[in-house]
């Protein structure tokens, strides 16, 4: 027997490719991420949904290809403030709740993104 990893919990890929597109529509609105972001965001989804599928206990998908994640010095290049976190999260916050994620995993599930999202902070500016 083995216990089912939240990945297949919250309904696998089809889960993961919904909660990605509903993100990042909304990022690519997002006055303060849309600027930080390429207009282009396919790759940047297509690489999002192999690593929420890993993060999730899923197959190793985004490792296969790129190597460790390394999240924190992946985003070292983009200036993130308090504001890119607070605005990150609550797109994802919305796209969870747009896609009706799976309710007895999206509150635990949630509060490992936005661990994940504070640690991407890199700067303090007054105005971020
Ligand atoms: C890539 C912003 C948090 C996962 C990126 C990129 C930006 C960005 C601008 C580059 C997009 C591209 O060039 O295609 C942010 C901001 C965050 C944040 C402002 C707010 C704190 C997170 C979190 C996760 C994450 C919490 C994971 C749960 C990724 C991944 C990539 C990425 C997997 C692709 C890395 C690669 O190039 O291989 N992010 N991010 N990000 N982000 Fe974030």
């Amino acid at each position: 027997y083995q216990s089912q990893s939240p990945y297949e919990a919250v309904g696998g890929a089809e889960t993961i490719e919904k909660l990605v597109s509903s993100f990042y529509a909304r990022v690519a609105k997002h006055p303060d991420l849309a600027p930080i972001f390429p207009d282009d965001l396919t790759e940047t989804a297509r690489k999002q949904t192999q690593f929420l599928t890993q993060f999730l206990g899923g197959p190793p998908l985004y490792t296969e290809e790129h190597g460790h994640p390394r999240l924190r010095a992946r985003h070292l290049r983009f200036p993130i403030g308090p504001k890119q976190e607070r605005a990150w999260v609550s797109c994802m916050k919305e796209a969870m709740e747009e896609i009706e994620f799976n309710k007895d995993w999206r509150e635990a599930i949630f509060q490992r993104l936005a661990l994940t999202a504070h640690n991407m902070v890199n700067q303090m500016d007054e105005n971020s």
